[in-house]
């Protein structure tokens, strides 16, 4: 069955720094492209006037990369509509269903403190705004494993798990959805992605700025629940996954699910917490705070496939650069035939993914040089370079949302058992320990890959 397009936008939130930063840009960018057909009804408390929005839509538009389209700008300001109004009165449902007129099967997008998730979704069943609709909810879904499986009780009591779309901007990058094709579209990679002949894993999402005016959005979150339970998971459950048994997105759901299902729970001493100097004195962070800006940790998968090879993720604020890159590092040959066939840098043969800045695959092995001497070098063979131009995740996301195309998403299964595997560390842990900004982080963090090298550091991508 094709699911029909919704028929209208309500974005909650409208008047907050999510709208502002991503998604007015993506409507704009759907505008230029032709596919922003419906009306688009902004929900916020503050009472600004239809005049206002305009203005910060246009002000959003201009920081974002410019105007280089009126008719779109134009386009987009004549299909917004405002409702101002507080989320725990019915006044405001109602004046939505005005607002909306004839439409009647609206996407209702939550872009608001997930503290607020329940109550608007609440109030959408109780106004009868949720029957034919679908619900596009931002992360962190839940804080912890009982809170996300409340939230997905409420959510079910208003809306059907296929209407309900969790987003994860990660799932909708270039890069990463990439790694679902490159894995799945080519032969070679099967017989050896498995214990057999992979060594370790090691990702890292490193960003070389800190919390900025999201000091108090972090100190409820910290790295852990903010990138790593969420973006760096899904990257492991594309990787670790098995072949979905069918074409359909509801198997590589299941597919994904079973990955997180495999997961071990974390422990104490499975990671690292970080928090980079000067923390504490940005705004709305405590001044004791032990919120974690840095985390690495070792994680397993107790599957058939991945028994025993160990998983290093890693992320933080203020590191040394902003980059995130995959680095699966195959075993070496059994025997040694060469003096220098194991590199004196370690790798020699691993498959590295570049997720961002742009996005590549680069094959690592050692060649022989010329000469009449068995030495060789290491050279890596790229396989793929991101091309400029493409979508965005936000504008691909709320395109596929509204469209009902549930891929790209993260379903209740999957969530909760997500968390499950961090919920053991997420109050039980050992303290943050304070690192330089610019650096990679606190030394301790070494110990935690110890036994399998070194952390690999991205830095800038050349192509060789
Ligand atoms: C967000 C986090 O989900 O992802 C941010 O809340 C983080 O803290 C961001 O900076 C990273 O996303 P991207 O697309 O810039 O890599």
């Amino acid at each position: 069955m094709i699911a029909s397009h919704s028929d209208a936008l309500v974005l909650f939130g409208v008047t907050g720094d999510l709208a502002h930063k991503m998604i007015f840009p993506a409507l704009y960018a759907m505008a230029k492209r032709g596919d922003l057909k419906v009306p688009v009804i902004g929900v916020a408390f503050p009472k600004w006037s239809l005049d206002r929005l305009h203005k910060r839509v246009t002000d959003s538009i201009k920081r974002s990369g410019g105007i280089d389209n009126q008719r779109a700008l134009h386009l987009l300001l004549s299909r917004l509509r405002y409702v101002s109004g507080d989320y725990t009165d019915p006044c405001t449902f109602s004046a939505i269903k005005e607002a909306l007129g004839s439409a009647r099967r609206p996407a209702h997008y939550l872009a608001i403190p997930p503290s607020l998730f329940e109550t608007v979704i609440k109030g959408l069943g109780a106004a009868n705004l949720a029957e034919h609709a679908r619900v596009i909810v931002e992360k962190p879904f839940g804080r912890d494993l009982a809170s996300a499986r409340q939230l997905n009780q409420v959510a079910h009591t208003v809306f059907p798990e296929d209407s309900i779309f969790r987003i994860d901007h990660y799932l909708g990058k270039e890069a990463i959805m990439n790694l679902l094709y490159f894995r799945f579209a080519n032969s070679f990679l099967e017989p050896i992605w498995n214990r057999n002949y992979v060594a370790s894993v090691q990702i890292t999402l490193s960003e070389d700025f800190g919390v900025g005016k999201r000091g108090a959005f972090y100190e409820s979150a910290g790295c852990l629940r903010d990138v790593i339970q969420n973006h760096l998971f899904q990257i492991v459950a594309l990787l670790a996954m098995e072949p979905p048994a069918t074409r359909d997105f509801g198997a590589v759901h299941s597919e994904k699910a079973k990955v997180f299902q495999a997961m071990r729970p974390l422990q104490t001493d499975d990671l690292v917490r970080g928090q980079y100097d000067g923390y504490r004195k940005e705004a709305d962070v405590a001044k004791n705070s032990d919120v974690e800006t840095f985390c690495a940790l070792r994680l397993f998968i107790d599957s058939w496939r991945w028994e025993g090879v160990p998983w290093y993720l890693r992320s933080g604020k203020y590191l040394a650069d902003t980059a995130s890159e995959v680095l699966v590092e195959l075993k070496p040959p059994p025997q040694r035939l060469f003096a220098d066939s194991a590199s004196t840098t370690g790798r020699t043969n691993y498959l590295r993914f570049r997720l961002s800045p742009g996005g590549a695959i680069a094959l690592a092995a050692r060649v022989k040089r010329a000469g009449k001497e068995f030495i060789g070098e290491q050279r890596e063979l790229y396989l793929f370079e991101e091309r400029a131009g493409e979508e965005t995740p936000y504008q691909r996301l709320l395109c596929a949302a509204m469209t009902g195309d549930g891929a790209l998403f993260t379903r209740e299964d999957a969530v909760e058992a997500a968390w499950a595997v961090v919920d053991p560390v997420l109050e039980t842990h050992h303290r943050a320990l304070p690192y330089k900004r610019r650096s990679w982080g606190p030394k301790a963090a070494d110990a935690i890959i110890a036994s399998d090298g070194v952390w690999h550091n991205p830095g800038p991508e050349e192509a060789s």
